[in-house]
């Protein structure tokens, strides 16, 4: 029989189970995701479990991390339902620190990545990736894991973590996973529950047009106004409220204005009142162009 999941709301507690866990030269992975769970966080526990003899998964609607008039209070919330998914899967242990056990009023300390947070979804919410820089940074030093797991899906958060994780040298090895899609193409995410049925029909929209610009630059456009112009026109389609449509170097998050080398297509917009994001990596080279994860393991020292 297998071992039951452990659970702990403690980070202290949380702690000392992974310390044994080491002790006993287990390596160990660490998915840290806000709860709602869906397929795409599942991928990213499967792929803890495939690389790390233990994995431990963090559940933490991260105040620090929505800005104000955001959806923080009604973000979904399934705590019973996502522990026995986790458990069915086989992770090892679920950590659900409890509301204040991760903040306090003594706290001084803020975690921010200069210039990658000024275009995309860092100028869209503003603080937005400080909240998460900070919390990440907690927990990787509560769980210490040897590897984390981070989706494409949230493209921009994942290069700020490898960026923070590798300037301050946690000793941690990152890995993408790639975005997990329903079948109509769809970005898995857990806001898609607020969408009303015919927001949902709409909504592959946004994928639609960085698709058809991912397959402009397979044909050699490389002008990002041009493939810019062909994202904005599938979101219209759908009748997405443009927040940003984006053509970025994949390292820096700064635009371009050619595509060339790691390029990450990015779009984000309302459907309704409910903010959704995409984006497609693409690898551009004379030779030809395909799709990629942005993944930069050599910026770390501890390639584990
Ligand atoms: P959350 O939105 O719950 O996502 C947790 C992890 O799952 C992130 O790494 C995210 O990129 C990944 N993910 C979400 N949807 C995905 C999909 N469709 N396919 C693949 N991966 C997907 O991102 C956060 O939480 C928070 O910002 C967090 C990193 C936990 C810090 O609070």
């Amino acid at each position: 029989m297998t071992p039951r999941m452990k659970k702990t709301t403690s980070p202290a507690e949380a702690g000392q189970i992974l310390s044994a866990v080491r002790r006993k030269g287990l390596s160990t992975g660490f998915v840290p995701t806000m709860g709602g769970l869906h397929e795409g966080h599942l991928s990213l526990v499967r792929m803890s479990l495939a690389r790390s003899d233990y994995t431990v998964v963090s559940i933490f609607v991260n105040p620090k991390q929505f800005g104000e008039g955001e959806d923080f209070d009604r973000y979904p919330r399934a705590a019973e339902r996502d522990s026995e998914l986790l458990e069915e899967l086989g992770c090892d242990l679920l950590f659900v620190p409890a509301a204040g056990s991760l903040y306090s009023d003594a706290d001084r300390t803020s975690v921010s990545v200069s210039s990658l947070g000024d275009h995309l979804c860092g100028a869209a919410r503003p603080g937005h990736f400080d909240g998460v820089l900070l919390v990440v940074a907690k927990l990787l030093n509560i769980t210490r894991p040897d590897h984390a797991f981070f989706g494409q899906k949230d493209a921009q958060q994942a290069v700020i973590i490898q960026r923070m994780a590798a300037d301050l040298d946690f000793p941690v090895r990152i890995f993408l996973g790639p975005t997990v899609r329903e079948e109509d193409g769809l970005a898995m995410s857990s806001r898609n529950r607020y969408l009303s049925a015919a927001e949902r029909a709409a909504a592959p929209k946004m994928r639609a047009g960085l698709l058809a610009a991912a397959e402009a630059i397979e044909k050699g456009e490389r002008d990002a106004s041009a493939l810019k112009k062909i994202v904005i026109a599938g979101m219209a389609a759908g009748g997405f409220e443009i927040d940003y449509v984006e053509v970025v170097d994949g390292r820096t998050m700064q635009p371009i204005a050619e595509a060339s080398g790691t390029v990450l297509l990015a779009a984000a917009g309302k459907m309704g009142s409910t903010r959704m994001i995409d984006n497609i990596a693409m690898k551009v080279g004379p030779e030809g162009a395909g799709e990629t994860l942005l993944e930069f393991p050599g910026w770390s020292r501890y390639e584990r």
